[in-house]
């Protein structure tokens, strides 16, 4: 019976040196194995992990709002590349957007909840990221290059950073509306 289980200890051994030794192609499996023999490290462990408890926060609703911080993370880079070059980085808008330019257009907007009050709903919002300006603006479509996933994740980026007055006024409007 002891000499079984000192043999049966001696084989994992050899088992988990040999995974070790077993070089350059074997390192996802070595990270797997020692993830589960040390459990107590595995969230602070290797990348895979720690992505994987990172991921589950994030999926939860940000306080008080429609939106997950998957989402925000999702739109940030979205914005940079398909927004920003008219809306700012910071979605702070022109300075002139109160004014019709030379053009007889509105320049684009702060999207950053300063400035005006918020009072379309997101479908609206949404529709006008897909389809672009109402007849008479400025701003393209964006539905052939985002999708509707992509669309709300860029929405959640910018209604982060609204204000909670902002954000609450914005959705109180949609309960009036119904
Ligand atoms: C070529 C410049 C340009 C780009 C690029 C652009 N917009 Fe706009 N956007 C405008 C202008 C100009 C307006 C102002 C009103 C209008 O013309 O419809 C506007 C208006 C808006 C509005 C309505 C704001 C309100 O107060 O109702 C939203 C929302 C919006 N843009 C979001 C976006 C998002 C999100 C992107 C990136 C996917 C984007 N825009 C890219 C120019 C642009």
């Amino acid at each position: 019976m002891m000499f079984n289980i000192q043999k049966t200890l001696a084989a994992m051994l050899l088992g988990i040196l040999l995974l070790t030794l077993g070089g350059c192609g074997d390192d996802e499996q070595a990270t797997t194995h020692s993830g589960g023999m040390m459990k107590g490290h595995s969230s602070m462990g290797g990348m895979k992990s720690s992505q994987d408890s990172s991921t589950t926060s994030s999926l939860k609703t940000v306080a008080g709002r429609w939106y997950t911080k998957a989402q925000i993370e999702q739109g940030a880079p979205l914005f940079a590349s398909y927004c920003a070059a008219c809306h700012g980085k910071e979605a702070q808008g022109d300075f002139r957007w109160r004014q019709r330019g030379a053009d007889g257009r509105y320049p684009p907007p702060p999207l950053n909840g300063s400035g005006h009050a918020w009072h379309h709903p997101k479908p609206m919002i949404t529709r006008q990221i897909r389809e672009g300006s109402p007849a008479g603006g400025s701003m393209p479509g964006f539905g052939a290059q985002l999708s509707d996933a992509q669309i709300q994740a860029v929405i959640a980026w910018f209604q982060n950073l609204w204000s909670a007055e902002v954000y609450q006024s914005w959705q109180g409007r949609m309960h009036h509306k119904g």
